[in-house]
C-alpha cells in the first residue's frame, strides 16, 4: 500500500492500481472535519477524481453535513419537480424495481450548470453485483490521438435527458408529468466536447453516454456515430476504476471529471445506495 502525505492532511492517502481512484484511511467522516483536513480532501478529491472510504456508517444528518465541506448539496430536478425538497435520494432497485444506472453517464447533463461532485453511501448491498465503476474523462482524453483531439477541439454537445430517461425515470409518474418536464428541461443543454477541468486546468473530455443527444452544427447521425466512437474509448476499464461496495462504504467523486455506472448482475437483488450531489 502507498500512502502519501498523512502527517500534513491527517488522513493517509493509498492510491489505487487504475487511471483514478484512492481510498482514504484514518478518518471518521461522521465527525466534523477541520478546516485543514476539508481542504486536504478536496485537494485529494482533485488528484484522484475519486475517494473510497470504508466503515462510515453516517446519519442522513452527517452525510450532508459531510456534504457541506464540498459545496451546496442540490435538489434532483425531478425530485424538486414532486415536492421533495430534500437533497438526499435513495438509489434503490430490487424485485419491482429495475436499476436505472446500468448505462454510463454523468449526473443531470442536461442542466446547464449539472452537480460538480457527488457522494454516495451504501446501505443495502447484494451478496454478488451491484459494482460501480468511474471512468476518468482526464484518461481518455490523454488516450485520443492528435488527429482526433484536433477533429474534436471546438465541439459541442446538446445535452438531453433523453427517451430512455424518459422511458425509465419520469414516466411513471404519468403523462401529465412527462409533459411538465419537458416544458422545464426539454431543450436540454450545451457543453463543450474538450474542456480544461475548471479547479485543476487539466483537459478532458467531457462524455456523459447517454445525455449527449447531438453534436451541435453536425449532421445528426454523423455527430452521434463520433459520439459513439467516443465513448467506446471510454468503455476501456485502462480508464476505469471498479468499487466492490462493502455497507458503509462511502465514494466522493467529481462529476466534472468522471463518467460513472453501475453493474447491475445483481438484479432482482435488493440494492440500496444514499446518495447527493453538489454544486
Ligand atoms: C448513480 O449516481 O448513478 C448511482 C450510482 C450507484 O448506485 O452506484
Amino acid at each position: 500500500m502507498t500512502q502519501a502525505n498523512t502527517a500534513p492532511l491527517g488522513f493517509e492517502v493509498e492510491p489505487l492500481d487504475s487511471a483514478l481512484g484512492a481510498r482514504i484511511h484514518g478518518i471518521d467522516l461522521r465527525t466534523p472535519l477541520t478546516s485543514e483536513v476539508s481542504q486536504g480532501l478536496r485537494d485529494t478529491l482533485y488528484e484522484y477524481q475519486v475517494l473510497f472510504f470504508r466503515d462510515q456508517p453516517l446519519s442522513d444528518q452527517q452525510h450532508l453535513a459531510l456534504a457541506q465541506n464540498f459545496g451546496t448539496p442540490n435538489l434532483y430536478p425531478v425530485n424538486e419537480m414532486l415536492g421533495i425538497h430534500e437533497p438526499l435520494e435513495f438509489v434503490e432497485d430490487g424485485p419491482g424495481k429495475k436499476p436505472v444506472a446500468a448505462a454510463w453517464h454523468t449526473d443531470v447533463t442536461w442542466l446547464q450548470d449539472p452537480p460538480k461532485i457527488g457522494i454516495l453511501a451504501a446501505q443495502i448491498m447484494p451478496a454478488e453485483g451491484g459494482d460501480t465503476m468511474w471512468c476518468s474523462l482526464y484518461s481518455v482524453y490523454d488516450a485520443l490521438s492528435r488527429e482526433m483531439r484536433e477533429r474534436i477541439q471546438n465541439l459541442t454537445v446538446a445535452h438531453a435527458a433523453g427517451p430512455g430517461f424518459v422511458e425509465l425515470v419520469i414516466k411513471r409518474f404519468g403523462d401529465e408529468f412527462v409533459a411538465r418536464f419537458e416544458e422545464l428541461y426539454g431543450s436540454g443543454s450545451r457543453h463543450p466536447l474538450i474542456r480544461n477541468h475548471e479547479v485543476v486546468g487539466r483537459p478532458l473530455v467531457y462524455l456523459a453516454g447517454g445525455f449527449m443527444d447531438h453534436i451541435e452544427g453536425q449532421d445528426i447521425d454523423s455527430g452521434r456515430r463520433l459520439l459513439k466512437e467516443l465513448m467506446s474509448i471510454a468503455d476501456d476499464p485502462v480508464h476505469q476504476i471498479r468499487w466492490k461496495w462493502a455497507v458503509d462504504d462511502l465514494a466522493i467523486w467529481d462529476e466534472r471529471s468522471t463518467m460513472h455506472r453501475v453493474d447491475t448482475s445483481h438484479w432482482p437483488e435488493p440494492r440500496r445506495m444514499r446518495r447527493c450531489t453538489i454544486s
